[in-house]
Parts: C-alpha cells; sequence; structure tokens
C-alpha cells in the first residue's frame, strides 16, 4: 500500500531547509505519496519549486489558519494547536481524490501527519505500511521526556508511558499513530479538533476512529524509537538586521 503523507508547513527562515531535509528522506521510501498543505492564502512559489525539483509524488495544497486561531508573536507556542486546518484539507483533498480513483484498490492505503520539523528514520515507513486500523509506536524526545510510548503486554497496548496526563483517551504525539486509508475513508467525519484543549488534538481525530484495544503496536513492541520530535531553533538575525539597517542586507531574491 501506498503511504500518504500529510504535512503542514508554513513560511519562515528555516521552511526550505525543513522541507529540503523531509523531501530527501522521503526519497528513499517507495510508494510514497506527500501531501503537502501550507499555512498561506496562496500557494509559495518556494514550495511549488522545491516540490517540482524533488523528484517526489506529491499533492499541493493551501489553507490557511483562520486569524483568530494562530499564534501571534509572542506567544507561547502551546496557546493554540498548530497544523489544524492544514492536516484536515489533507484529509479532505485525499477523501475526495480516493472517491475518484475507479479501481478495487482505491481504498489501499496507510496515511501518516509528518510536521515538517521532526527527524524520520526510514524503518519507520516500512513498519507502518503494514498498518491494518490504527498503528502506534514510541517517538523520541517530545513531552519533557527521553521518549513517550504505549505500553504493550502481550501484544496489545496496555497503557502510555508518558509524563504527563496519561488519562488523556490518547496520549500519543501527532508522530507516533497511522491510520489506515479504509478508516479514514470509513469515517468520513473525522478530523482535527482546533478547540480541542492542549495535548487533546490527537485525541480529538483517535477517539471516534480506535480504541486502546485496537491499537497494532509497531517497531518490535515500541522498543525502539524510530521517530524523533525535534524542533529546529530559531536563527539569529542580529546582523542581518544591522547590516539591513546600512542598507547591506542579504539579497531578498534568494532563499
Ligand atoms: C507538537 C506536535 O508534535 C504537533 O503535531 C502539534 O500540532 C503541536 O504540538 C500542537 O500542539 O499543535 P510542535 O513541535 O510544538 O508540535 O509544533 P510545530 O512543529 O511548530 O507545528 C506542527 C506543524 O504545524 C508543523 O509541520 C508546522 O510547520 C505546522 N505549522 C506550525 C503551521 O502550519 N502553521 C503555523 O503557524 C505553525
Ligand atoms: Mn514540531
Amino acid at each position: 500500500p501506498t503511504i500518504f503523507v500529510i504535512t503542514p508547513t508554513y513560511a519562515r527562515l528555516v521552511q526550505k531547509a525543513e522541507l529540503t531535509r523531509m523531501s530527501q528522506t522521503f526519497l528513499h521510501v517507495p510508494r510514497l505519496h506527500w501531501i503537502l498543505v501550507e499555512d498561506s492564502p496562496h500557494k509559495t512559489p518556494l514550495v511549488t519549486d522545491l516540490l517540482m525539483k524533488s523528484g517526489l509524488t506529491y499533492t499541493h495544497l493551501h489553507m490557511p489558519t483562520a486569524k483568530d486561531r494562530k499564534l501571534q508573536e509572542g506567544d507561547p507556542s502551546w496557546l493554540k494547536p498548530r497544523g489544524v486546518e492544514q492536516r484536515n484539507e489533507g484529509l479532505r483533498w485525499l477523501r475526495e481524490d480516493r472517491r475518484a480513483q475507479p479501481g478495487g484498490d482505491n481504498q489501499q492505503g496507510v496515511v501518516y501527519f509528518a510536521d515538517d520539523d521532526n527527524t524520520y528514520s526510514l524503518q519507520l515507513f516500512e513498519e507502518m505500511r503494514s498498518t491494518q486500523r490504527v498503528s502506534v509506536w514510541p517517538v523520541g524526545l517530545v513531552g519533557g521526556m527521553k521518549y513517550e510510548r504505549p505500553v504493550v503486554e502481550g501484544g496489545k497496548v496496555v497503557r502510555f508511558h508518558t509524563g504527563w496526563r496519561p488519562s488523556r483517551p490518547f496520549p500519543i504525539d501527532m508522530a507516533g499513530f497511522a491510520v489506515s486509508l479504509k478508516l479514514v475513508l470509513a469515517n468520513p467525519e473525522a478530523c482535527f479538533d482546533g478547540e480541542a484543549p492542549m495535548g487533546l488534538l490527537e485525541s480529538s481525530f483517535l477517539q471516534g476512529l480506535v480504541t486502546m484495544d485496537e491499537l497494532e503496536p509497531k517497531a518490535d513492541n515500541c522498543t525502539k524509537v524510530l521517530v524523533w520530535h525535534t524542533r529546529t531553533e530559531k536563527p539569529k538575525m542580529k546582523r542581518e538586521e544591522a547590516l539591513q539597517a546600512q542598507g547591506l542586507g542579504s539579497d531578498p531574491a534568494v532563499e
């Protein structure tokens, strides 16, 4: 089955670096279709060009985050969920596109939500490819811990190793699960709730789809970390600003 990867992305200094790293990881993954959704009122030339030259199978979409939902300069990053409207737009496109595909295998596939700043092992994609309903695995460097993970006993997920609110329905980071396309299509209303309280975004999507008992543990019964919730430091622009003030700033035409 094809892996449909839905990625929200937004313009900032590190965007091209993030998307370059990500696309070059994906080049090593067979049968991957990248659904890249820009948080923007229009498709930007930077992303359009990067995708065109990437060598990947992709769909380029855009969906701006509503202004009252968007983080403002100076807001702490946890105040509002990010990437919500973009992931939902990716789901909308996927449902519509699959309906339009003739033949019996238009339901074959796996859906994964991959943020543009994480670090993905190639092994992760082979693990998720066999997803029947919802598969899960550990995520490294997340939630103020070395890793969070589902705890597996007798082949079943019995609880979650997490440092924060373990009673959440699904205390799993976005990077820690994949869903079969079939399940996504069978539940046309399933989407991410932008109003979900902090930490409940993943649960808002998974709640109606699956129970803890049905989760399929991957990565050696959730004992291996194959994805890391890395976050990229915001680059300092002190010198740039000083030079700009003298009219000697970097060429804005260079991406
Ligand atoms: C954590 C989770 O790993 C995310 O999946 C979750 O969406 C987020 O928290 C949340 O609470 O909303 P974190 O590293 O804090 O992630 O979030 P970012 O990586 O900054 O953003 C998640 C995705 O949304 C990224 O792909 C990013 O490019 C995108 N994004 C971010 C936008 O499209 N627009 C924005 O204004 C900000
Ligand atoms: Mn992130």
